[in-house]
């Protein structure tokens, strides 16, 4: 019975995630995606895709806590199949293979952090648009209680990193947390 316990204590720990929600406030469908892209380079082993329906549509997908260079954002005109979107397209369709490296638009971003003395470990989180244009009106709220939102007219430097020294932008949360990413927020 105790080995029973320790083992599933042991399990819940290895198998600790953080979920990325999607709710969509958008009068259209947005086809959200998740990418991995550490150091820049797309990393196929964490890649999620799918269709968001309009008005209060929702979708979730978990990531290990220890991942790092994850990515989501939403992408809007797209047939069925998650492809021919007019904004944040990516390689590869419903599941980009990519990462959203080619797709412009607004990230939410998540990664692995050890903070030692100053909180431990912990998840690193922002909202980014360097280079990117702000093809939805969105906002980031962890479980924990800290929301960001960047809108199309209104995006301060404190809510989305606009250029790669925002560290205003940044915010970070004990791992396991749920992240809602809102479209059309
Ligand atoms: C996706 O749907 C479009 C439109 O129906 C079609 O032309 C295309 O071949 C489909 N792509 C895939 C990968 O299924």
């Amino acid at each position: 019975m105790k080995f029973a316990i320790l083992f599933s204590l042991l399990f819940a720990s290895y198998a600790a995630a953080i979920n990325i929600k999607f709710v969509n406030k958008c009068s259209f469908p947005v086809w959200a995606a998740v990418g991995k892209a550490a150091n820049g380079q797309p990393d196929r082993s964490v890649a999620w895709g799918q269709k968001i329906n309009a008005n209060g549509g929702s979708g979730s997908f978990g990531v290990g806590d220890k991942q790092i260079g994850i990515r989501a954002w939403g992408r809007t005109g797209c047939q069925e199949n998650g492809t021919g979107c007019k904004t944040g397209g990516c390689v590869g369709g419903l599941t980009c293979t990519d990462a959203g490296l080619n797709s412009g638009v607004i990230v939410s971003e998540y990664g692995f952090g050890d903070f030692g003395q100053f909180g431990g470990q912990r998840t690193a989180w922002d909202l980014s648009r360097v280079g990117l244009s702000i093809n939805l009106d969105t906002s980031l709220a962890s479980s924990d209680g800290k929301k960001v939102t960047c809108r199309k007219n209104n995006c301060p430097k404190d809510q989305a990193y606009d250029t790669w020294d925002d560290y205003a932008a940044d915010r970070n949360s004990p791992l396991g947390q749920t992240y809602t990413h809102t479209f059309c927020a």
